[in-house]
C-alpha cells in the first residue's frame, strides 16, 4: 500500500495533469480498511509482566549427545498463561555445531529437533559454553571459553514459552553496542531504547516502524578500554511476528510463536561474526551476473514503450550510461501480472523496443506484484487466464471460513495469492514467469508487495467477485486531487518561488478536497479499541493473539494491509499465514528464482524482491522500498545498506533521488553520486512527481557523468567483491566499524562507508554545503588515505574529524594505502566496459606495500566452464600478478598508475608468462607522488591476465 503520509509531490507544473482521474473503476468500500484499534503490549500498563508472573522451568534428565545434550525443561509452578497457554513439557538441545557456533533449541516435547548437525566440535573444542542452573529456574549462559566473558544471560530472568507467546531476556553491558536486527530505519548502532517489531508491512520507509524485511540476527561489539574489541552474534531462527526489546540493561526478545532456535556466533571480530552468520548458518549470498551491476533506471509512471525509448535515449544523448530500463505496473493490463496493457505496452511493439535495446546491450526489468488478480465471473470480457489456470491447479491460499480462495485486494481489484508451500504454486508461477517470457523477453523479475500487501482487513469476503475491477479504498498517486506538494527540505530556500506556488496549490487542493465527496486518503478504523484478546485454553487465537505487536499501522491489528494470519495454505499440515507471514516474501522471492532457472535454464536469476527474511540473499536482491525525496532519507540509506550487508544481502540499493515526493537538482545530484557505490544502483520514483532521470538537469548530468565512469571503471572491483560474498561471506559495502574493529569512535559511523577493503566513501547527506567532515581510521598507526581523484595522500591526524572540500558535484572517494585495484576503461555498458583495456591503480602503504584481488568468469552463467583469479601485490618496488585459471579476458593491460611513489625509476623491467620484455615503448611519468606507467598494452595484446606478470622497478 502506499503510505498516504509519505506520499510523492508532483511537480507544480504537472498539478493540472494529475487531475485527471487515474482509473475510473468502482471504489472499494472504505469500511474494508475499518479494524477494531489495538494497544501494543509495550504501550499497554496494564499488559502483564511476564517475568513478574510465569514461573519458568526446571531441567531435568539431562542425556549427553555427540556435540551436547538434551534435557527435559518442566514448568515449574502454575501457568501464567499471559498472553497464550503455557506448554508444559520442553526438550532442551544443545548443540556445539562448530568452533565459533553453539546452537540452543527449546522446543515442545514433543517435536523432534530435525536439524542437529554431523560435526567434531564438542563442549572441549568450542569457542564457546553453556552454563545452565535450575536456581531458581532453568536460565543459561553463553561465556567464551578463552576469557569467560559471558555474550549472553539469562540469569535473574524466566524463560516463557506459550503456545502464542515466548520471551527471553538476556542482560546486556552498560551502553552496549548492537547492530543489525534488519529490516530497520534507524542509525547503524542501534542504541538501548529501541523496539524493533517483526512483521512484514507494506508500510514506506518508517522510522523504528517494522517494514518489510526480518532478520533476527544482532552483532554486538564490546571495546575493551583501548584493547582489541571482541564481537559476537545472536541469531534467533523463528519467522512469526516478534519484537525485540532493546532496553538499557538488557534485551528481550518476544515472539507470537514458533519456539527458541537459537545460534551464538563467537566472532571476535564483526567480519568474522558476519562469517559464521552467512556462511555457516543462513546461507551465502547468490553471485549476480556481471551487467547487473550497471545503472538501473525506473519510475512509476512511464507510460508506454515511446516514452521508455525516450528515456533510454535521453541517457544516450546526455553520454549517461544506462545500463537496464525497468517498468513499473504501468506496462499492466489493468495492473494484472503477466499481462501487457494492449494500448500502452502492446506486445509486438515492446518486442521491437526489446530487440533494439538488447542489440545495444542493454536489459530490461518489469515489475510483478504478489497478488493475482481474482477477475469477475458475471463479466465474459473480464476474464484473465492466470487466475484460471492458478484455480485450476489449486494454487492459492484460501479462507478457512468457507473453502474457498482467500480473496484480498490491491492495485487490479479483488485478488488471490499462490501457495508456494505447495508444488502447484511453484508449477504455477514458473509456467506463468515462462509464458509471459514468450511475449516479452525479460532480463530479471522486481517482485514487490510481497509483504504480502492487501488492502482489505483481512479478508475482503468471499462473494464479492462481479465488483471486479474495484479501486483501491483510498486515492492513488496521481487520483484527481492526490498531488503531493512535498519537496526536499532545502527546497523553499534553493527554489523559492517554485516552493511558494507548491504551498499555494497544495492549500487550494486542501479546500478542494475538504467540498468533495471522494473518499479521504488515509484509512479509517472502528473506535472500539481493546488492549488484548485472553487465551482460551487449547485455542490459538491467530487474528487477535493476546499479545499485540506494536504493528505500526493504524489500530496495530495483524489484520491491517495484508493477507490475515489465518489464511490458509493447502499443505497437508494447513498451515496458515500466522506462521508463513514473514515468510511470504522469501518464498514469492525463492519461486521466482528458480521460475528463472526455467526461463533461462544455467543462467543466473536476477531477483529484486522487496519482502525478505533471514538467508533470502541466497535467491534475491533487495531495494530499500519506499523512502522519500528528502535528505534524511538519503543518509537512512547507509545504515539500511550496511544492515544487509551484515543480513546477507548484498545486492542491495535504494530508491535513487527518493521515491515518494519530488526531488530536487541538488538532492539527486548528491546521492546519484552516493548510489554509484551501492551494488544496486536504480534510480526510481513515484507516480505523478516530477520526472527524475539524472539527465533532466545539466547539473546532476555532470555530476553523473563523473561518478559513472567512476563506477563503471571500478566493475571489476565490485564483481571480485561479490564473488568474495559469495564464496566466503565478505561484505561488499562495510562500516568502518568493521573494518578498524578496535578503534571505539567508529561504532557509531553511519555516515560514511567502505567499498570493500579500499574505498573509503564520504558523501554529503545535507543540503547547501559545499564541504562534508569525515574520518580517517588507522591514521594513528600508519594508514595512509589517497584522494580518488588527485592520488594524493590525504593529510589527516589520528582521530582528527577531517573537513573536505565537497562541492555540489564532488563526492569524495579514498584509496585506502596497501590496495591495488583492478580497473577497466569505461565504455557506455557493462559489456563494452568489459571490453576495454585494463589499468591497475596501486596506492601503496607507509611500508611501499600495496595488494589486491581479481575474479574474473563469463558474467552469467551458474556453472562456470572457466574462472580466474589474479592475485595483485607491490613490495620491494616490484608488482606482481600471479594468475590462475582459464576464463579469457581479451582486453591488454595498458596501464599501472602507482600512487606514493617520490622519484622517478631508474629502470623498469618487465616479464610477462615469464618471458622478459622489451620495455623501450613503455613510458614512465613520476609526478607529484605518482608513478604512471603507460604504454603497456603491447605485451598483453592475447589478453592482459594470460600469465603471470612482474614489473619490477630500480
Ligand atoms: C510499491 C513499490 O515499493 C514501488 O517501488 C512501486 O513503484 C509501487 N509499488 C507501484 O508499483
Amino acid at each position: 500500500m502506499f503510505n498516504s503520509l509519505l506520499l510523492a509531490a508532483c511537480a507544480v507544473a504537472s498539478f493540472a495533469e494529475a487531475q485527471s482521474t487515474f482509473r475510473a473503476i468502482p471504489t472499494l468500500s472504505a469500511s474494508v480498511d475499518a479494524a477494531p484499534s489495538l494497544v501494543p503490549a509495550i504501550l499497554d500498563p496494564t499488559a502483564p509482566n511476564a517475568q513478574d508472573v510465569c514461573p519458568g522451568y526446571k531441567a531435568s534428565g539431562v542425556v549427553q549427545t555427540s556435540q551436547g545434550f538434551t534435557a527435559d525443561l518442566t514448568l515449574a509452578g502454575a501457568p501464567c498463561n499471559a498472553y497464550g497457554n503455557d506448554i508444559v513439557d520442553l526438550t532442551l538441545a544443545v548443540e556445539y555445531q562448530a568452533k565459533q557456533r553453539l546452537s540452543v533449541k527449546i522446543f515442545p516435547k514433543h517435536l523432534v529437533a530435525s536439524n542437529y548437525t554431523n560435526g567434531s566440535t564438542t563442549a572441549a573444542t568450542s569457542d564457546l559454553k553453556f552454563n545452565w542452573t535450575n536456581t531458581p529456574s532453568f536460565q543459561f549462559q553463553v561465556s567464551r571459553v578463552a576469557s569467560g566473558e559471558v555474550i549472553f544471560s539469562t540469569y535473574g530472568k524466566v524463560i516463557v514459552f506459550e503456545d502464542q507467546f515466548l520471551e527471553m531476556a538476556t542482560s546486556m553491558v552498560p551502553n552496549y553496542n548492537i547492530y543489525g536486527l534488519a529490516e530497520n530505519i534507524h542509525q547503524f548502532r542501534l542504541g538501548n531504547n529501541l523496539t524493533r517489531t517483526f512483521w512484514a508491512a507494506d508500510s514506506g520507509n518508517p522510522i523504528d516502524g517494522n517494514l518489510y524485511g526480518t532478520h533476527p540476527m544482532y552483532l554486538e561489539t564490546r571495546y575493551n578500554n583501548g584493547s582489541a574489541s571482541s564481537s559476537h552474534g545472536v541469531y534467533a531462527r523463528n519467522a512469526h511476528g516478534q519484537e525485540w526489546l532493546l532496553r538499557s540493561d538488557n534485551v528481550t526478545y518476544r515472539t507470537i510463536g514458533g519456539s527458541y532456535d537459537l545460534y551464538f556466533l563467537s566472532g571476535p571480530t564483526p567480519k568474522e561474526v558476519i562469517r559464521q552468520y552467512q556462511g555457516g548458518v543462513v546461507g551465502l549470498p547468490q553471485m549476480q551476473m556481471y551487467w547487473t551491476f550497471g545503472f538501473h533506471q525506473c519510475r512509476w509512471g512511464y507510460e508506454n514503450w515511446t516514452v521508455l525509448q525516450e528515456i533510454v535515449d535521453g541517457y544516450a544523448n546526455a553520454g549517461i550510461q544506462l545500463e537496464t530500463i525497468w517498468t513499473d505496473i504501468d506496462y499492466m493490463d489493468q495492473y494484472r501480472d503477466f499481462t501487457n496493457g494492449a494500448m500502452n505496452f502492446p506486445v509486438p511493439a515492446g518486442q521491437a523496443f526489446l530487440a533494439e535495446l538488447y542489440a545495444a546491450g542493454q536489459h530490461y526489468v518489469p515489475i510483478v506484484d504478489s497478488n493475482i488478480y481474482a477477475p469477475n465471473p458475471t463479466n465474459g470480457s473480464d476474464s484473465y487466464e492466470p487466475f484460471q489456470r492458478g484455480a485450476a491447479l489449486s494454487a492459492f491460499i484460501r479462507n478457512p471460513d468457507d473453502g474457498d480462495f482467500y480473496y484480498g485486494d490491491n492495485w487490479p481489484g479483488y485478488s488471490v495469492w499462490t501457495d508456494f508451500l505447495v508444488p502447484q504454486g511453484q508449477q504455477f508461477w514458473t509456467e506463468e514467469l515462462v509464458k509471459w517470457y514468450g511475449d516479452i523477453p525479460y532480463d530479471g523479475i522486481w517482485i514487490d508487495l510481497s509483504e504480502a500487501s492487501s488492502f482489505c482487513v483481512g479478508s475482503c469476503g468471499t462473494g464479492h467477485l462481479q465488483e471486479n475491477p474495484v479501486h483501491p479504498p483510498f486515492r492513488l498517486p496521481g487520483d484527481f486531487n492526490n498531488v503531493d506538494f512535498n519537496y526536499p527540505e532545502a527546497f523553499n530556500i534553493t527554489n523559492a518561488t517554485e516552493a511558494a506556488s507548491a504551498v499555494a496549490a497544495s492549500s487550494s487542493q486542501v479546500a478542494a478536497n475538504s467540498a468533495t465527496a471522494l473518499p479521504a486518503a488515509t484509512t479509517t478504523s472502528s473506535s472500539a479499541t481493546f488492549m488484548r484478546t485472553k487465551p482460551t485454553p487449547g485455542v490459538r487465537n491467530l487474528d487477535f493473539p493476546p499479545y499485540v505487536i506494536n504493528n505500526l499501522f493504524e489500530g496495530h491489528s495483524l489484520l491491517k494491509n495484508t493477507i490475515a494470519p489465518n489464511a490458509t495454505h493447502n499443505d497437508a499440515l494447513n498451515t496458515t499465514e500466522y506462521e508463513m507471514h514473514n515468510l511470504f516474501g522469501h518464498q514469492i522471492a525463492n519461486a521466482t528464482y528458480h521460475a528463472l532457472l526455467s526461463v533461462f535454464p544455467g543462467r543466473r536469476p536476477f531477483v529484486i524482491s522487496r519482502s525478505n527474511f533471514a538467508g533470502s540473499g541466497n535467491i534475491t536482491g533487495h531495494w530499500g522500498g519506499d523512502n522519500t525525496s528528502k535528505w534524511g532519507s538519503m543518509y537512512f540509506s547507509i545504515a539500511q545498506a550496511l544492515q544487509f550487508m551484515m543480513a546477507g544481502i548484498p545486492m542491495f540499493g535504494v530508491d535513487t533521488c527518493g521515491f515518494a515526493g519530488n526531488t530536487d537538482a541538488e538532492l539527486c545530484n548528491r546521492w546519484m553520486q552516493l548510489s554509484a557505490f551501492f551494488p544496486f544502483y536504480r534510480n526510481h520514483n513515484v507516480f505523478a512527481s516530477i520526472p527524475q532521470e539524472a539527465y533532466r538537469w545539466s547539473s546532476v548530468a555532470a555530476a553523473t557523468r563523473t561518478v559513472m565512469n567512476i563506477r563503471y571503471s571500478l566493475l571489476p572491483y565490485m564483481y571480485t567483491l561479490f564473488y568474495e560474498a559469495h564464496t566466503s561471506a565478505e561484505t561488499v559495502m562495510r562500516a568502518l566499524a568493521w573494518e578498524f574493529p578496535n578503534d571505539a569512535q567508529l561504532l557509531n559511523v553511519d555516515n560514511q562507508f567502505m567499498l570493500g577493503p579500499s574505498l573509503l566513501i564520504t558523501p554529503v547527506l545535507e543540503p547547501l554545503v559545499t564541504s562534508v567532515k569525515g574520518v580517517f581510521p588507522g591514521v594513528a598507526d600508519g594508514v595512509v588515505w589517497y584522494d580518488w581523484y588527485t592520488l594524493q595522500p590525504l593529510q589527516v591526524a589520528a582521530g582528527e574529524n577531517k573537513t573536505l572540500d565537497a562541492p555540489l558535484g564532488h563526492i569524495n572517494v579514498h584509496v585506502k594505502g596497501g590496495s591495488i585495484l583492478p580497473l577497466q576503461a569505461p565504455g557506455n555498458t557493462t559489456a563494452t566496459s568489459r571490453n576495454n583495456p585494463w589499468s591497475l591503480l596501486v596506492a601503496l602503504d607507509n611500508k611501499g606495500q600495496a595488494a589486491g584481488s581479481l575474479y574474473l568468469d563469463d558474467g552469467v552463467s551458474l556453472v562456470q566452464n572457466a574462472t580466474k583469479n589474479v592475485q595483485l601485490s607491490y613490495a620491494n618496488n616490484k608488482l606482481t600478478a600471479s594468475v590462475t585459471g582459464s576464463y579469457h579476458s581479451a582486453p591488454a593491460l595498458a596501464n599501472v598508475t602507482i600512487a606514493g611513489v617520490s622519484a622517478l625509476p631508474a629502470a623498469m623491467t618487465l616479464t610477462v608468462a615469464g618471458q622478459p620484455c622489451e620495455t623501450g615503448v613503455i613510458q614512465l611519468v613520476q609526478g607529484g607522488g605518482v608513478l604512471y606507467v603507460t604504454g603497456l598494452e603491447t605485451f598483453t595484446t592475447a589478453g592482459a591476465w594470460e600469465g603471470d606478470i612482474e614489473m619490477q622497478f630500480s
